[in-house]
């Protein structure tokens, strides 16, 4: 997982819990590097999920939540540094059919060694979305929480739901349906 990852997530629990939070979660989840990335280094994910376990253990918030919320902000993130693809998108459902095909795409091109979800998208009806993730790394509330924010951009009244789906080889797969009202 890239460093810039890592860093929004610091950043954001900095936000919401403080300062002390952050630098007690960095102890307890004893990184390899005390807590240093660079942005385009590549790191465990495995540290990311300790950081997260060490969050809950000290906020008491599900994980499920954090990793959702750190989600949302990430768009916000993402949003930030690409306002090209969000202007270039006119809906949610443009914007979520282009993600696997066309950003994750670039974000290879710009990191090789970026590890990725396999997102699948299909357009069910002209009002609904189907989008599968599958990932080894199994992040599908970060995942949720990136659909989240873009549903937040876009503006569009979605109802989004999500299925567990039975693991494929060791990962994690989650099927999300959007359907625009
Ligand atoms: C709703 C839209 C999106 C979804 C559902 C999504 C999903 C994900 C997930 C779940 C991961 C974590 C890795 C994994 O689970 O295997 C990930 C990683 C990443 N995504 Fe996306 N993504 C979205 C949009 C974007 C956008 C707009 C950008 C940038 C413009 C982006 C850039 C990245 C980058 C840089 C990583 C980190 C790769 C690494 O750590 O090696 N994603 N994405």
């Amino acid at each position: 997982m890239k460093g810039i990852v890592f860093n929004e997530f610091f950043s954001l629990v900095d936000e919401a819990f403080g300062a002390e939070v952050t630098e007690k979660i960095i102890v307890d989840a004893e990184l390899a590097n005390d807590g240093a990335y660079t942005g385009v280094g590549n790191y465990d994910t495995a540290e990311m999920v300790r950081l997260v376990k060490c969050l809950h253990a000290e906020t008491n918030v599900p994980v499920a939540d954090l990793l959702q919320t750190f989600g949302k902000h990430l768009l916000g993130i993402f949003k930030a540094g690409h306002t090209a693809y969000f202007e270039s998108c006119k809906s949610l459902f443009e914007f979520v059919r282009s993600v696997e095909d066309q950003i994750h795409v670039d974000v290879l091109k710009l990191y090789p060694d970026a590890e990725l979800p396999h997102l699948t998208a299909t357009q069910v009806s002209s009002d609904e979305l189907s989008l599968v993730y599958r990932s080894s790394r199994r992040m599908a509330d970060l995942a949720e929480g990136l659909l989240w924010g873009a549903i937040d951009h876009y503006g569009e009244t979605i109802e989004l739901t999500r299925t567990e789906l039975p693991d494929v080889d060791g990962d994690q797969c989650a099927q999300f349906t959007l359907v625009r009202r």
